[in-house]
């Protein structure tokens, strides 16, 4: 069998829960969103895309259904877009009910920017991440979300002793981090917080990271690194680290099993960067703060 099919006869042996559900993903134009499109799709799985690059939804979408004979119907959506979604909650209305929500899109080391007063790389990977992850579940309790995280989820919470005590002076603080690592870290380690917050309150919301994998977050046009980089690294790193599809799996791992307290799925290999998913503990200093922090999101989000 070759290396790819494995990740897909691996899909169907386990993930027989998952057999024909309506998924909603965003980042399905990205690596590891495409290979969970994929899988999915092998799982007969009814299909939504949110994408802000429709015409490469569509496309995906297109050769999804001929391969496949699935559904797939793909809907325009652009995080930075305030209104973005209330468009989604609006037009699932009129749809059948989608049974899981996978949260994919995402950016990562970004030179800083602001958006409407807030950096980047907060503003797509925690604030509009968590708007919607906690619009749908409190629209569909019964749906169960994943989120992606990142194994920068363990970014020190140097936070600490910063003056936190308003969302404004949160904000302030955010603008102030330089560093592109640690934004990209606490971005995902916020919202990791508020997600185990919105957990404790009930919702279905289940947490996983997809180790390492050589995607277009490697890609030059993102313009991360200095172009040495691009040069060196990516074909190196798409040797080294895994391919997509077994990236993947941790989230469709994550789905199937549902939300757990205090757990967390990624690859089980070495430094939980490759490998099969598993299901391990977080480190327990995570749930410090973690309503203060959701609470301090909320805040922001309504600004
Ligand atoms: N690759 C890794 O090693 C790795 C490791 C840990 C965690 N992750 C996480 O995995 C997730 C997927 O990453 P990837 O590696 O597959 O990266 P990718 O190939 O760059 O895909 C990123 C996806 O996010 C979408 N996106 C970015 N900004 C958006 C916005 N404003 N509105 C809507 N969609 C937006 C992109 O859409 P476009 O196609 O329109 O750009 C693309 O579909 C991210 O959350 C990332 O943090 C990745």
């Amino acid at each position: 069998m070759k290396k790819e099919e494995r990740y897909f006869a691996y899909a169907k042996e386990r993930f027989v829960r998952l057999q024909g559900k309506g998924v909603i993903l965003t980042g399905a134009t990205g690596g590891i969103g495409k290979a969970a499109a994929r899988l999915l799709a092998s799982l007969h799985c009814r299909l939504l895309f949110l994408v802000r690059n429709v015409r490469a939804g569509e496309e995906l979408a297109a050769q999804l259904e001929r391969t496949y004979g699935v559904e797939v119907k793909v809907f325009p959506y652009d995080s930075l877009d305030r209104e973005a979604v209330s468009k989604v909650l609006s037009f699932l209305t009129g749809e059948k009910p989608y049974d899981y929500f996978l949260s994919i899109a995402g950016i990562y080391h970004q030179p800083a920017k602001m958006i409407d007063g807030i950096e980047q790389t907060f503003r797509v990977n925690c604030l509009a991440s968590l708007e919607l992850i906690l619009r749908l579940s409190a629209a569909y309790p019964d749906m169960e979300s994943v989120q992606t995280l990142s194994l920068t989820y363990r970014t020190k919470s140097s936070y600490q002793g910063k003056d936190l005590s308003d969302a404004l002076s949160f904000r302030k603080y955010l603008a102030s981090i330089h560093s592109r690592n640690k934004r990209y870290g606490l971005s995902k380690r916020f919202l990791m917080q508020a997600l185990i917050a919105a957990r404790h309150q009930g919702m279905k919301i289940a947490l996983a990271h997809p180790g390492v994998v050589c995607t277009n977050l490697f890609n030059p046009k993102n313009k991360a690194y200095p172009r040495w980089f691009y040069r060196v690294a990516p074909p190196l790193m798409r040797v080294i680290f895994m391919p997509a599809e077994e990236a993947a799996l941790s989230l469709l791992k994550a789905a199937a099993d549902g939300s757990k307290e205090g757990t967390i799925v990624g690859p089980g290999g070495f430094l939980h960067a490759w490998g099969y998913p598993k299901e391990y503990q977080y480190r327990r200093d995570i749930l410090r703060d973690t309503d203060r922090i959701a609470s301090l999101l909320k805040e922001l989000m309504a600004l």
